[in-house]
């Protein structure tokens, strides 16, 4: 047996899951292609995602451009901040982060270091491309997003989205008109993000193109309750909070009744996305001994994000690979954008009871203030509106002097106002997945080989519901009709829905194999006795067992088994 990265690698490109990208120009790292069984496995995973946020949470899901113009990225701190810490090696002149080679060599959180106090422990250091040592190599910024132009003669900057996360905020005030202004409520973007990644050498896990699964759920800031948090309040996951990574404690296990209780996670929306997302990363297939949630240190998370956990699955050649971030990222976007566009980026929210506020307007006497201020006299009114006038007179700023209004020109009126609601700008809770990651970790926790009989059998062990070939149908031999009542089998599965593959090529254990290797789960063989009573066997991938059935009902059955709703073991007449 070999590593297990090499071997679901080999498996994923002769299978058909995943290959490196143009390799016939020479593959380019950062970019890989989803061959026929990895883009359908995606796609499920993606699907199986819906099912939790569209379906269940009731967000809906939009589509924004992949190109968005400068003022987006300008606007949310990508084009300033969006960078990675880069050095270059003076010997073979590759570039790498400089902050993965600390961390390799030791250096705890060395993502937070400054360029100064990188590029004193990366000094000396062996370069990671030629051995040779970084001596005296620079540390210095390198923005991460990938710059074009929109239209010809370089008329507009525009950006690769970095994270779908912005398309959502941009579309904040039609999403609102949507929701019918009515906090909380939640668009979601499944899509490509791009990032010009310095040195890509994770395969999978570090691409320049990549498919994020974001959810953008936006929340009145003083309601940080989860309506439906009694779903996970006795939930229970392994969280690593702050302190415990400090302290070099262990994760624990709180309810996440009792992690919010206690303070460690910030609000029950976080903990709520937290319980989520485990719930989903499991049922994709995720081992959840190999997943944990890592709060950022204080020196990692956003400095306008109020709290913020990994999802951290392990993975044998990556160790702990963050999948999915969840942080509460509070008003930051939605006033960042209302700032750099001048729109408002507010729902109104009515109270419970109208209430009743006293308020003063100044009523400025236009009549009076036009033959003594002249061109000045609309100026002098706004600026009136604007001050706070005593009852004998007013001082006011007009182009940088000021100015003594005298109270014969304008009238304080004091009156019983009715306020139904206010302007409130929403924070925002965020769970960001990182689909190209999942996909990679599922593969990896599926793959097993065991010895079978004296041969490896190499098995993808993929939950049904992802497996992108569902079912195989196999003539025992290829004659006297069984081919024929295979063949029939195959489609009337196809009708209802389930893909699957007809086979009717080599020894029926090698078929088998075939099917193990791409984690299809279930296999139907058509034999002689098919032909005296109309029964079929069924073979349950990961158990091997069989059971007997009439052809007939494995339609049904095959639907029930892949939705989880029946036992292998009363699928029929064990054999
Ligand atoms: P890292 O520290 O590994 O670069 P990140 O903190 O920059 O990741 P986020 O910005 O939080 O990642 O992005 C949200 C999610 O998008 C991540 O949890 C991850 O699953 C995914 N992601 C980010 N960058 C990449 C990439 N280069 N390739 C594949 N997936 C990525
Ligand atoms: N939207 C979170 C991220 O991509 O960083």
């Amino acid at each position: 047996m070999g590593d297990i990265y090499d071997n679901v690698i080999e498996l994923a490109r002769r299978r058909g899951f995943v290959w490196p990208s143009s390799e016939c120009y020479g593959a380019v790292a950062g970019f890989i292609d989803y061959g026929p069984l990895g883009a359908m496995l995606k796609r499920k995973i993606e699907n199986l995602w819906r099912g939790f946020y569209i379906i269940r949470e009731g967000y809906y899901e939009i589509e924004a451009p992949t190109v968005g113009v400068e003022s987006i990225y300008i606007a949310s701190g990508h084009v300033k901040g969006f960078a990675d810490k880069m050095c270059q090696c003076p010997v073979c002149k590759e570039y790498h982060r400089a902050d993965h080679i600390a961390d390799e060599h030791g250096t705890a959180h060395a993502d937070s270091l400054s360029t100064e106090e990188l590029a004193g422990i990366i000094n000396g250091l062996p370069c990671p491309s030629c051995g040779e040592p970084l001596e005296n190599a620079d540390v210095f910024y390198f923005n991460l997003m990938f710059q074009t132009t929109i239209g010809p003669g370089s008329q507009r900057t525009g950006y690769l989205r970095p994270e779908t996360a912005q398309g959502i905020f941009i579309d904040f005030n039609r999403l609102s008109r949507f929701y019918r202004e009515k906090l909380p409520f939640g668009a979601v973007q499944i899509g490509k993000s791009y990032r010009n990644e310095i040195s890509p050498r994770q395969g999978m896990i570090r691409l320049r193109e990549f498919t994020q699964a974001e959810a953008e759920i936006f929340i009145h800031p003083d309601h940080k309750d989860h309506p439906e948090f009694s779903r996970y309040a006795d939930y229970s996951v392994s969280l690593w909070g702050q302190t415990h990574q400090m302290q070099d404690i262990e994760p624990v296990t709180p309810t996440m009744r009792e992690a919010v209780d206690s303070g460690l996670v910030a609000n029950e929306y976080v903990a709520y996305y937290i319980s989520l997302t485990h719930e989903f990363l499991t049922q994709v297939g995720i081992n959840p001994k190999k997943l944990r949630f890592r709060q950022h240190l204080p020196t990692e998370c956003a400095h306008y994000a109020l709290d913020c956990w990994d999802a951290e699955i392990f993975s044998e050649r990556f160790g702990w690979v963050e999948a999915v971030g969840i942080a509460d990222r509070t008003d930051y976007d939605l006033k960042a954008h209302a700032k750099e566009s001048g729109d408002k980026f507010s729902v109104f929210v009515p109270y419970d009871e109208v209430r009743y506020e006293q308020r003063r307007t100044i009523v400025p006497d236009m009549g009076a203030l036009g033959p003594h201020y002249r061109g000045k006299a609309k100026a002098v009114a706004d600026a009136l509106i604007e001050s706070e006038p005593g009852p004998d007179g007013a001082t006011i700023t007009l182009d940088g002097e000021s100015l003594f209004i005298p109270a014969d020109l304008y009238q304080i009126r004091e009156e019983t106002i009715e306020v139904r609601g206010e302007e409130v700008i929403p924070h925002v809770v965020e769970p960001s997945y990182g689909i190209d990651r999942i996909l990679y970790c599922t593969l990896e926790h599926a793959y097993e080989e065991e010895d079978v009989e004296g041969e490896i059998r190499k098995v993808l062990h993929l939950n049904p519901a992802i497996a992108p070939v569902q079912a195989a149908v196999f003539p025992l031999m290829n004659k006297d009709g069984l081919d024929t009542i295979a063949r029939n089998l195959a489609l009337e599965l196809q009708k209802t829905g389930i893909l699957a593959q007809y086979d009717d090529n080599g020894a029926i254990g090698r078929r088998y194999r075939r099917q193990d290797e791409i984690g299809t789960p279930y296999t139907i063989t058509i034999d002689y006795d098919t032909l005296k009573d109309h029964t079929v066997t069924l073979r349950e991938r990961d158990s091997m067992q069989q059971v007997r059935l009439l052809a007939s009902t494995v339609p049904e059955t095959l639907s029930r088994l892949i939705q989880g709703t029946l036992p292998f073991a009363e699928a029929g007449r064990k054999i």
